[in-house]
C-alpha cells in the first residue's frame, strides 16, 4: 500500500477497482453537419438530434467529435496547463482562491468530505458579475469577483480567455440540440444564460501512490446545467451507468469533448434527462490532466420542469429553486417533491 494522506481515503464500498476497463458504450456524436447545415441537410440534423437524445436518456454523457474547437487551441490549453501546474507550489499559491474570491488555485478541494487527489485552477468568463463558489459569501462579496492570471505561462491568460469563447460557442450548440430532442424550439434555453455564471477549470491529477484508496474527483453529480470536458490521453473519468449501476471508464478520443447533463437539465426536463454520477480515478505512475468548462445559468435563474414538459399525467418533480442560491449548496434532493407519481389531481 502506498502513503497517501487519512483525509484522502474513500470508505471501502467507493474504492475504484483498478481493473476497471474502457467503454465503447458511451456515445461518439459527430457534430461535423452543424458547419455545414443550410436547407437540404434538414435529416441529418434530425438524425443527429435523435443520437443526442438516445444518448442523454441512456447515459447522461456522449463524446463529440468534429465539434469546430481548433485542435491548436486545445493543445495550447492543455500546454499552458501543464507548465502552470509544473511550477513550485509557493508560485501556484500566488493566484491562491481564497474567502473573498473563489478564482483561482487551490488544491483542498473535498467531495463528500473526502480530499480529492488533484490540484486546479479556476476562471470565468468576460466579465464575471459573480461565482457562487462559496456558502460563506454574502451577495455583496460576490459582485466583486475578479480572474487572478499568473505570471506564468505568459501566455496562458490569453489562451484561456480564447478557451472560454471557443467553448461557451460549442455549449449553445449543444444546449441548442438538447432542447430540440426535448421536442422543444431550438433556443428555449438561451434566456437563461444572459449573465451567466459559466467557467473553466484547469484539472492536475498527479500520480497517487495508492490509486485504489484515493480518487482525483470523488463520486458526484454535476449541479450545473452542461459540462463540456477535454481530457488527455491517460483517462480515468468513471461514469455510473444508469441501467446496471456499474462505473463504466469514458475512453480518451484525441481532440473530442465529453458532455455531460447537470441538475438543472434534469430539473427543466423533469427527469427525461437525469444527471448522472461520474469520478475521477487517479494512476500510480501518469498523471493526467482535463478542462471542464461548467456551462452555467444567470446567478438569478429559477429553476423549475418546464411547462411544456408537465402536465396532469407528468406532474412536475420539483419545485422551483434559485440557481445562485442553490449552488452553495448543491442539494437537488432538497426540491425534490416526494412522491410525486402519486398525487392525484
Ligand atoms: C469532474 O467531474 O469534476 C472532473 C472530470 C475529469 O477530470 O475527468
Ligand atoms: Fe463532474
Amino acid at each position: 500500500m502506498g502513503e497517501v494522506g487519512l483525509a484522502f481515503i474513500q470508505d471501502e464500498e467507493h474504492r475504484p477497482k483498478l481493473s476497471i476497463t474502457e467503454s465503447d458504450g458511451i456515445p461518439v456524436i459527430d457534430l461535423s453537419i452543424l458547419n455545414t447545415i443550410n436547407e437540404g441537410h434538414y435529416d441529418s440534423i434530425k438524425e443527429l438530434v435523435t443520437q443526442i437524445g438516445d444518448a442523454c436518456r441512456e447515459w447522461g454523457f456522449f463524446q463529440v467529435i468534429n465539434h469546430g474547437v481548433p485542435t491548436d487551441l486545445l493543445n495550447r490549453a492543455f500546454s499552458a496547463s501543464k507548465q502552470f501546474f509544473s511550477q513550485a507550489i509557493e508560485e501556484k499559491r500566488k493566484v491562491c482562491r481564497d474567502e473573498v474570491n473563489p478564482l483561482g488555485y487551490y488544491d483542498t478541494e473535498h467531495t463528500k468530505n473526502v480530499r480529492d487527489w488533484k490540484e486546479v485552477f479556476d476562471f470565468t468568463v468576460e466579465n464575471p458579475t459573480f461565482i457562487p463558489a462559496s456558502p460563506e459569501l454574502g451577495d455583496q462579496q460576490l459582485q466583486e469577483l475578479r480572474n487572478q492570471w499568473p505570471k506564468f505561462p505568459p501566455e496562458l491568460r490569453e489562451t484561456c480567455e480564447e478557451y472560454v469563447v471557443e467553448l461557451e460557442k460549442l455549449s449553445y450548440k449543444l444546449l441548442e440540440l438538447i432542447s430540440m430532442s426535448l421536442g422543444l424550439p431550438a433556443k428555449r434555453f438561451n434566456d437563461f444564460f444572459k449573465n451567466q455564471t459559466s467557467f473553466v477549470r484547469l484539472n492536475h491529477y498527479p500520480p497517487c501512490p495508492a490509486p485504489e484508496l484515493a480518487l482525483g474527483v470523488g463520486r458526484h453529480k454535476d449541479a450545473g446545467a452542461l459540462t463540456v470536458l477535454l481530457q488527455d490521453e491517460v483517462g480515468g473519468l468513471d461514469v455510473k451507468r444508469k441501467r446496471d449501476g456499474e462505473w463504466y471508464r469514458v475512453k480518451p478520443i484525441t481532440d473530442s469533448f465529453i458532455v455531460n447533463v447537470g441538475d438543472i437539465i434534469q430539473v427543466w426536463s423533469n427527469e427525461r434527462y437525469e444527471s448522472v454520477e461520474h469520478r475521477v480515478s487517479v494512476k500510480s505512475q501518469k498523471e493526467r490532466f482535463s478542462i471542464p468548462f461548467f456551462f452555467n445559468p444567470a446567478h438569478d435563474a429559477m429553476v423549475k420542469p418546464l411547462d411544456e414538459l408537465t402536465d396532469d399525467q407528468n406532474l412536475p418533480k420539483y419545485t422551483e429553486y434559485n440557481w445562485g442560491k442553490f449552488f452553495k449548496t448543491r442539494k437537488l434532493s432538497n426540491f425534490k417533491k416526494l412522491n410525486v407519481e402519486n398525487i392525484q389531481i
